[in-house]
C-alpha cells in the first residue's frame, strides 16, 4: 500500500487545467491504485490526480457507506455529458482543504463518460453523493476547488486559514 502526500490549497497545482491522458500504461494504473490507497487512508470519498501533484485528468471515487462493500471507481478523462436542471445542495469538504466544509449546490444527477482502469469507455448515470463527488473531482482536474463555488468573502476566509495551516504543517 502506498499513500501519497496530499497537496494543500492554496497551490498553483490545484489551479491547473489538467492534461488529457492518451495512454493508460503501468504508470497510470499504479497511480490510480496509489490514489485509492491515499483516499481510503485519509479517509475521503474522492481524490483527483492534481491533489497528489500530478496534472493528469485522472480521478478516483468511492461513495459506499461504511456498512456497504467498497465501490471504487477509477476514471481517466472523466467528462460530464449531461446534467439535470434540478440541483442538490450538499455540505462538501476536500482533502486539500482539511477541516473546512461548506454547502455547495450542483446538478442533482449527472451522466459521466470516462475510461476505466482497463482502458474501456464507460458511461454511467449518477445521483446522490456519487453525482456530487464525481462533479467535485471533475472540478479538480479543471483547476476548480469547492471554495470557488462560494462567495469571495467565504473563499478568502478559508484560504487565509489554509495559508496559516500550511505554515504549521
Ligand atoms: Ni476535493
Amino acid at each position: 500500500m502506498t499513500t501519497l502526500p496530499i497537496v494543500w490549497a492554496p497551490d498553483p497545482i490545484l489551479k491547473t487545467k489538467c492534461a488529457h491522458v492518451t495512454f493508460i500504461g503501468e504508470e497510470e494504473k499504479q497511480l490510480m491504485k496509489d490514489m485509492l490507497d491515499t483516499m481510503y487512508a485519509a479517509p475521503g470519498v474522492g481524490l483527483a490526480a492534481p491533489q497528489v501533484g500530478i496534472t493528469k485528468r485522472i480521478i478516483v471515487v468511492d461513495c459506499a457507506r461504511t456498512n456497504e462493500p467498497a465501490a471504487p471507481y477509477q476514471m481517466v478523462n472523466p467528462e460530464l455529458i449531461k446534467s439535470s436542471m434540478d440541483e442538490l445542495t450538499n455540505e462538501e469538504g476536500c482533502l486539500s482543504l482539511p477541516g473546512h466544509y461548506a454547502d455547495v449546490s450542483r446538478p442533482a444527477t449527472a451522466r459521466v463518460k470516462y475510461i476505466d482502469e482497463n482502458g474501456c469507455q464507460q458511461i454511467i448515470d449518477t445521483d446522490g453523493l456519487l453525482a456530487v463527488c464525481i462533479q467535485h473531482e471533475i472540478d479538480h482536474i479543471n483547476g476548480i476547488l469547492f471554495v470557488d463555488h462560494l462567495s469571495s468573502l467565504k473563499r478568502n476566509m478559508i484560504l487565509k486559514k489554509m495559508v496559516k495551516a500550511k505554515k504549521e504543517r
